[in-house]
């Protein structure tokens, strides 16, 4: 698949690692612009191309967003129009500044923020190096680390889904983007380990 990776840092740079490992072809974007990413993707090797925001978004037919909350007002909305967005951002006042909610929830928020986007929370509650070490297909979907998976589109929180499983963890379905809060910072399921078992039991959906 082609995907679209918005932000190198921490946890787009192991989603594209990651992912590319797995044979998908990945549109990595910054915000310094493709030449500060050369030596990146070099290393990630073939399967990764350098490219600027807008073309992250254009090419990916999933695109992956992982950028400070406070920056998401700048994810290009017209390429973005109609795509799968997955977003793995959390919101810190501290680092991101005061933004009013509207009483709702991060991912709502950003759905708000990109209408016409197809918005999937998901990779927002694993540390960028527990989602670089604890993937393993080897392993049934109970006993991987659970990934939770939030979205309103069942078919864009399918396809995720499907991505997440093939890297090796458990997509943990936690409900629509209203629900999402469950797995916001401060809230009980944020940054859990959890093996897919105990995180649907934890839901009370039992195993
Ligand atoms: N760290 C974790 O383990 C972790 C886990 C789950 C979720 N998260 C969330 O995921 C997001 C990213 O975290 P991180 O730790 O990966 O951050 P990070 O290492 O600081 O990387 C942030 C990336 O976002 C890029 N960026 C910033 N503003 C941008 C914009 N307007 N357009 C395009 N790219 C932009 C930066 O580009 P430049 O390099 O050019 O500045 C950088 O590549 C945050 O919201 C964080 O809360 C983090």
């Amino acid at each position: 698949m082609r995907i679209g990776i918005i932000g190198s840092g921490n946890i787009g740079g192991t989603l594209a690692r990651l992912l590319s490992a797995r044979g998908h072809e990945v549109f990595l974007a910054n915000s310094r612009g493709p030449d500060s990413l050369r030596e990146l993707v070099a290393d990630l090797g073939p399967n990764v191309r350098a490219v600027t925001v807008q073309g992250a978004a254009r090419e990916g037919e999933v695109v992956i967003e992982a950028i400070p909350f406070g920056r998401l007002a700048e994810l290009p909305r017209a390429e973005l129009d109609g795509k799968i967005l997955v977003t793995a951002a959390n919101y810190y006042p501290q680092r991101d500044g005061q933004i009013d909610l509207g009483g709702r929830s991060e991912a709502e928020y950003t759905a708000r923020l990109l209408p016409g986007v197809r918005v999937v929370k998901a990779f927002n509650t694993i540390w960028f190096k527990h989602l670089a070490q604890q993937g393993d297909p080897a392993k049934g979907p109970d006993e991987r680390r659970a990934i939770f998976v939030e979205a309103d589109d069942p078919e864009a929180k399918t396809v995720v889904s499907r991505l997440i499983d093939e890297l090796g963890f458990a997509a943990v379905d936690g409900g629509s983007l209203r629900d999402s809060t469950r797995f916001q910072p401060g809230a009980p399921l944020y940054n859990r380990d959890l093996t897919g078992r105990e995180a649907r039991e934890a839901l009370g959906k039992g195993s």
